[in-house]
This record gives structure tokens, sequence and C-alpha cells, in this order.
């Protein structure tokens, strides 16, 4: 403890994981205590939903730290020590877009791959820059934790265009997976395991899984299992897991036998697979849909709930969720200097032995108040440097065609990737895009 106390802002303040990363905020007071929490949007009106419940929840349960929420940059970021990055640029309207014109065409339609996730890195680059341009000025000792998609090619432009910000590009989903690890090996939770991973985001393997206190290989114990059931676990641990992740989960069996030396994100099954996601896909109903039927609505029902009772009391985030708390984590290591380790997507340099230095990769890292220090993984495998240096191609095409205007590299990013079967249909899918995300895309000429 060095007796400070902390101001946060959260940019997304409408997003859905606000409430449920608010409670973990309030419930680590005695581990990363904090004097002020703003909320900043640029969605007045849903922000406003979340605001007013979080505001009965901070009195109720936290009224020394000073809550408020804006849509004014400057009041927002401001006197702030961390910023979070939870924005969805073009909301729950464009992810649907994303998912579903691909799907038009016979292509994979997701939220962060194939084209779907370079359509949304795009719109997400003009926004993450601001935001990191308005807590340079206002904040210039602040910290930025982003965890809005798509975070490879976010980082990739932050490396580009901003190579001195504070920022630290983050996913939780390797976490999700390290925790059904530990379940299936008989322990607690992902804080039990040691761990070697590598790759790029939404796009890696682990190398080595081991018991963080004996130091056990649990690699043989974990291949054994994950050939036949994937990452699912079941029984009481799933019992509020929705439909498609866990068939997503279950995929990893066929994912973990194209190398059985490694052990895979459960995100490969998009690259490996894309046919079988296409054959599964509903075009008409898909994963932004889902959101839309169970947790956006959970969400905001819970704070209409909350705000008419004017009372928190029992409320569904009262139980952790991992993404929260491993935020939680973070912000902790980086305030106190403790050098805790976890994944951080950043230049390679050598991370990676036989990767680009200037490649965005996906790899363990130190985290500390100086902030990152990215760890030698060694070699990558032959068939996964072959995977990566295609994806991580893309994902530099969408910076060049953000940086250059240029619609010529945004064909060359979907026609490279590997979810799309043909040059033709990558431009048919681009030429889709193009209009619905005017508002947000640079002119690509
Ligand atoms: P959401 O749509 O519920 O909320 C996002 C909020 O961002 C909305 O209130 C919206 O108005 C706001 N917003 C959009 N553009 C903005 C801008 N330019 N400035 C300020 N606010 C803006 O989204 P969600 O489902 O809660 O997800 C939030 C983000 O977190 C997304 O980027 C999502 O992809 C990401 N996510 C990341 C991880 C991870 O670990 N990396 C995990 C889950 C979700
Ligand atoms: C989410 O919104 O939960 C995602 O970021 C991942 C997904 O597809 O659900």
């Amino acid at each position: 403890m060095n007796g400070k106390k902390y101001s946060v802002v959260i940019a997304g303040g409408g997003s859905t994981f606000t409430p449920g990363f608010v409670l973990d905020l309030i419930k680590s007071q005695d581990k990363f205590p904090m004097r002020q929490l703003k909320f900043y949007d640029n969605d007045a009106e849903r922000q406003k939903k979340i605001g007013e419940a979080v505001k009965i929840i901070m009195k109720e349960r936290a009224p020394q730290i000073k809550f408020s929420y804006t849509t004014d940059p400057k009041e927002a970021f401001t006197d702030v020590d961390f910023v979070m990055g939870s924005i969805r640029v073009g909301k729950y309207h464009m992810r649907s877009l994303d998912e579903k014109i691909p799907l038009k065409y016979g292509v994979n339609g997701q939220e962060t791959t194939g084209p779907g996730g370079m359509a949304y890195g795009l719109r997400s680059i003009p926004a993450i820059i601001q935001i990191i341009d308005w807590m340079q000025e206002y904040s210039p000792n602040a910290w930025m934790i982003n965890y809005s998609n798509t975070i490879a090619i976010v980082a990739e432009a932050c490396r580009r265009l901003r190579p001195n910000a504070k920022v630290i590009n983050i996913c939780d989903m390797p976490i999700d997976d390290m925790d059904r690890m530990a379940a299936i090996c008989g322990l607690n939770s992902w804080h039990d395991i040691d761990f070697n991973y590598y790759g790029l985001n939404h796009f890696g393997w682990w190398k080595e899984v081991r018991n963080k206190k004996t130091g056990e290989d649990l690699m043989p114990k974990l291949k054994e299992y994950v050939k036949d059931h994937g990452y699912w676990v079941g029984g009481e641990y799933d019992k509020n897991t929705e439909a498609s992740w866990e068939a997503t989960f279950k995929k990893v069996a066929d994912d973990y036998k194209m190398d059985p030396e490694t052990l895979p994100n459960n995100y490969m099954q998009y690259y490996y697979f894309p046919q079988y996601e296409v054959a599964n896909a509903d075009p008409k109903h898909t994963r932004t849909d889902e959101i839309r039927e169970h947790r956006q609505k959970i969400v905001f029902g819970e704070c209409e709930r909350i705000v008419k009772a004017g009372t928190a009391k029992d409320n569904i985030w009262d139980i952790s969720g991992l993404h929260s708390e491993y935020i939680v984590d973070i912000i902790h290591a980086i305030a106190f200097n403790t050098h805790e380790k976890f994944l951080a997507n950043c230049p390679n340099n050598g991370a990676i032995s036989n990767m680009d230095p200037d490649s965005i990769v996906e790899v363990p890292a130190l985290f500390g108040a100086d902030g990152i220090q990215p760890m030698a993984t060694g070699k990558a495998g032959r068939f996964q440097r072959g995977l990566m240096m295609e994806q991580q191609t893309c994902e530099k095409l969408v910076v060049d065609a953000y940086v250059e205007h240029s619609y010529q590299k945004m064909l060359q990013a979907f026609a490279l990737n590997k979810t799309v079967p043909d040059a033709s249909v990558a431009k048919k899918i681009l030429d889709d895009m193009i209009p619905v995300n005017a508002p947000y895309w640079p002119e690509l000429k």
C-alpha cells in the first residue's frame, strides 16, 4: 500500500460490463482504494440508465468514493489515474452488420474475426486515438487499460500512431480458457495456474500450463481431457453459460487436434473451421441478437429495477465476473508495481523469437508502475508462424487503410484473411460494408 487513493474513469460508461466492474472495484477497496469514479460515454441516454443505478450502488456501498457520469471529455479525463477503455463504436447495430454482411456471402460473421472483426477494428481506431489524446491532454500521468475491440488492430494503431502513449491493450479470453483449465484440473481458479502462451489476440496457443503452487506440469492431464471435451466443464461451473459459448468451448476439441503439442485459444475455430462456422450460423439470428435477448436485457433490466426500487440490495452483480476481476487485478498491479504476470497485446520486440519486432503479439508480460515488460516465449511452431504471419498482415493492412484512406489496402486485408475464400467475395463484402460504416470509417478511395 502506498497510501494513495485512485481516480478512475470508464470510457464507455454505458457498456454492459460497467455495473459488474463497478461492483468488483467496490469489493476491492482494501486492495485498490479509490477516491473517485467517473463514467464517460458519447451516448448520454444509454449511459444515464447505467449511471443512475450505479449512483445508488455507490451511495449504499462506497459513499466515500465520489461518483459522476458525463459526456464532456474535459470533465471525464481531468484528474484521473486510470482510463478504462470499454467502448463499442457503432454499438450493437454495427456489430450485427459485421456479423450478417459476411454471412450473406457464405463467410464467417463474427465480432472480432474475419471481415467483421476488421470492420470493427477500423471503426475503433479513431475513437481510441481520440480518447488517448484527451487522456494525455487532461491527465498526462494516467494509464489507459484498453479492452475495446478489435484489440489486435487497435494495438497496431497505437504502435504506429501513438507509440509513446501510456496505453495497454488487454483481452480476457485467455483468462476464461485458463479458468476452465483450472476447473478441469480440480484447482480453484486461473489464479492457481502458471503458463507460457504466445500468439496474436484471439489467435494463440499455450505451450505450458503448470500448477502455480507445486510447479506440476498440467499439460498431460489437460490434453487428455481437451481432446474429447474441449474446454467445456459442464455441471455447476457452466450452469449460466450461453448455448453459443457451450458450442465454442466444445469445439476446442477439434482445434486442439490441429496441433496436439499446444493448447489453443478458443477463437482458433474461426480460422481452422470457417466453413463449419458458416454452416452452423443463422444469418438472421447471430451472436448480437443473442446478447440483445440475454446480457443486454438483463443488465438494463436490472439497472431499471434498482432505480425504481431506490436500492441495489441483492443485485445480480454480487457474484464476481472473471472479466472485471481480471481488470481490477491489472490496475492493482500497475498502481502497486507488483510485476504480476498477465497477457498483453504489444510490439513483439523478440518475445516470439521468429516473428518480426514490429508484429503486435499477445504474450505474457510483467505489469508494473512503468507499464509492461513482455517476456520471451521462445519460437513459434512453423504451422503457428504461418498462420500468424497471414493474420497479422491483415491487421496491419487495416491500419494502412485507416492511415492512407485506402480502399485497396482494406480489400487486400479482406482478401488475405483465412476466413475469406476468394478476392471477389472479399470485394462484395467490403462494398456492402462501406456505406453502412460511413459515419465511422475514413472515406476509402
Ligand atoms: P456496449 O455496446 O454494451 O457498450 C459500449 C459503450 O460504448 C456504449 O454505451 C456506447 O455508447 C459507447 N461508445 C461507443 N462509441 C463511443 C465513443 N466513441 N466514445 C465513448 N463511448 C462510446 O459494449 P460491450 O458489449 O459492453 O463491450 C464493450 C467493449 O468491450 C467492446 O469493445 C467489446 O468488444 C469489448 N470487450 C472486450 C473484452 C476483452 O477482454 N478484450 C471482453 C468483452 C468485451
Ligand atoms: C461479448 O460481447 O461478450 C463479446 O465481446 C464476445 C462475444 O462474442 O460474446
